[in-house]
């Protein structure tokens, strides 16, 4: 006889195109300490209230529940993270969570020069911290408020504890692309990889111009002759299949030794859908499959109707075999979610 047994769910989790799901980002608050221009607007910004927010429960419930359907490291992502009470408490806890190899966060760096130590004794592996500008005029500028002798502190103390940095700056012609080489130069210098990310039109496209777009071939250009040197591609090494190509500097240097590396995340230009393996949970409980589309499935509001695991299981397997092949991410900023990137951390 036929079993009509209803199977669990089996690990790991696939989506309709093979892609393996092992990567989740997960925000932890929609605020932030800066303002970046590029991330919201200057007014209008609407944040949830704190009840709406998933407790701390919540999270390690559905991180546990994300773990059992293959999801092996996680991103803890804003608004800004830090600005979260009780971070330390949270980092620890999910790093105990059966089967998470790596807990790794995305920060502005404000809050690293204090944070940083005990970030890493609670079980942060690794910190990617926001850095567009050496120039503390321009800085202010494009964060609008932000600290860049703080920020600078807050990566010196996050190499000091042990953390993995690496640098991330969103480039900007006319605004920072004269800075791309200095931006390489400041982090090669202690140690890290800078990455470059292409601009992206969310926020309905209204943060965002044509002309300000920098692409990837044109930021190995810009780097290719500062150094006089080939850029070769340089993957070896990177495990994490994130977003990020990484480029080795290559030949007769002037200035940078070569092997020197940079990353560049081309989401515009040459993307990177086809191995994405990423879901992404937003501080209210919202599972995205993809940063460029504004659908999403609410589990919180499973757990808050008093769902059980089984039942997060299912719309999270539900949720993965919807996800789209790719973006419609269109140059002149057509095909823009309607979401900020603060609201879902990158
Ligand atoms: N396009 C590309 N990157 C962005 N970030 C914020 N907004 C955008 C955008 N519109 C970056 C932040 C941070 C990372 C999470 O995403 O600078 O480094
Ligand atoms: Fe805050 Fe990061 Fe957005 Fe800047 S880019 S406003 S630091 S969340």
């Amino acid at each position: 006889m036929t079993s009509r047994l209803k199977l669990p769910v089996i690990a790991p989790l696939t989506d309709g195109f093979a892609r393996r799901i092992s990567y989740l980002r997960i925000s932890l608050t929609d605020r932030c300490n800066y303002r970046c221009t590029y991330c919201m607007p200057e007014e209008g910004m609407v944040f949830r209230p704190r009840a709406d927010l998933l407790t701390f429960e919540e999270i390690e419930r559905l991180l546990t529940i994300f773990a059992g359907l293959g999801v092996r490291r996680v991103r803890l992502t804003g608004g800004e993270p830090t600005v979260r009470a009780d971070i330390l408490e949270l980092v620890s806890r999910l790093a105990a969570i059966d089967k998470i190899e790596r807990v790794v966060m995305t920060s502005n760096g404000h809050r690293f020069p204090e944070l940083a130590g005990p970030l890493a004794r609670a079980g942060l592996a690794e910190v990617n911290i926001s850095l567009d500008t050496l120039d503390a005029e321009r800085f202010r500028k494009l964060t609008r408020r932000g600290d860049l002798t703080r920020v600078i502190e807050g990566i010196d103390a996050a190499l000091a504890a042990g953390l993995t940095v690496k640098l991330n700056a969103v480039a900007l012609k006319g605004e920072n692309d004269h800075e791309i080489a200095t931006l390489c130069q400041f982090a090669w210098n202690r140690g890290i990889t800078p990455r470059f990310i292409e601009h992206m039109p969310m926020s309905d496209g209204q943060l965002y111009s044509v002309q300000q777009q920098l692409s990837a071939s044109e930021i190995r250009g810009v780097v290719a002759s500062h150094f006089g040197c080939e850029l070769v591609p340089d993957s070896d090494g990177d495990t994490t299949l994130g977003p990020s190509r990484y480029w080795r500097l290559d030949g007769p240097a002037s200035g940078a030794k070569p092997g020197r590396r940079l990353g560049i995340i081309s989401a515009m230009s040459e993307h990177f859908c086809d191995t994405c393996n990423r879901l992404r949970l937003s501080a209210v409980g919202e599972l995205h499959t993809c940063l460029a589309y504004d659908d999403a499935t609410s589990l919180r509001d499973i757990l808050r109707a008093g769902g059980s695991d089984d039942d997060v299981r299912r719309s999270i397997v539900d949720a993965v075999a919807g996800k789209r092949e790719g973006h419609q991410f269109q140059l002149t900023g057509d095909g823009a979610p309607m979401k900020h990137m603060i609201a879902i951390g990158g």
